[in-house]
């Protein structure tokens, strides 16, 4: 079965105005694009998305971070599309991530770092279920 991923382009990509050049780099590498929504998450989603980060000090300004605006959803299919999609991403923190990298190029801070995407295909499969029906 081809594996799936959920990438989502974070509220600082979409005010940026960078839909379209960060979705390219999916379908540049061939990665095939099955569901796509632009949606503002409610808080219960987020938390849900990033339940293993609770009680980190960051987390309750993460979960403002990706509430503040419009995100766009994405659910990536394709031979490897975890792996590759967390490679195009790059590092967490935009400033180890490499030129060439959706973080590399488009961010510059943690706390705002352009894209989330699934660390695993069990994290892909959950995730999944909590942005699309
Ligand atoms: P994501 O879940 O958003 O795809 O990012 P990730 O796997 O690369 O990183 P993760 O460890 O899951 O962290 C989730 C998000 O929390 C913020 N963060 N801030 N200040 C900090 O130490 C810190 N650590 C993580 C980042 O925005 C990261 O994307
Ligand atoms: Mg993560």
């Amino acid at each position: 079965m081809t594996e799936k991923t959920y990438a989502m382009l974070k509220p600082d990509a979409v005010a940026a105005g960078h839909i379209g050049e960060i979705i390219s780099r999916f379908e540049n590498v061939g990665l095939v694009i099955e569901r796509m929504e632009l949606a503002t998450l409610t808080p219960q989603q987020a938390a849900a998305n990033y339940a293993e980060h609770e009680g980190k000090p960051f987390y309750e300004g993460l979960v403002q971070y990706v509430t503040s605006g419009p995100v766009v959803k994405l659910v990536l299919a394709g031979e490897g599309a975890v792996a590759i999609t967390r490679k195009l991403m790059g590092a967490t923190n935009p400033v180890d991530a490499l030129p060439g990298t959706i973080r590399g190029d488009f961010g510059l801070v943690m706390d705002a770092n352009v894209i989330h995407g699934s660390d695993s295909p069990e994290s892909a499969e959950r995730e999944i279920a909590i942005f699309f029906d």
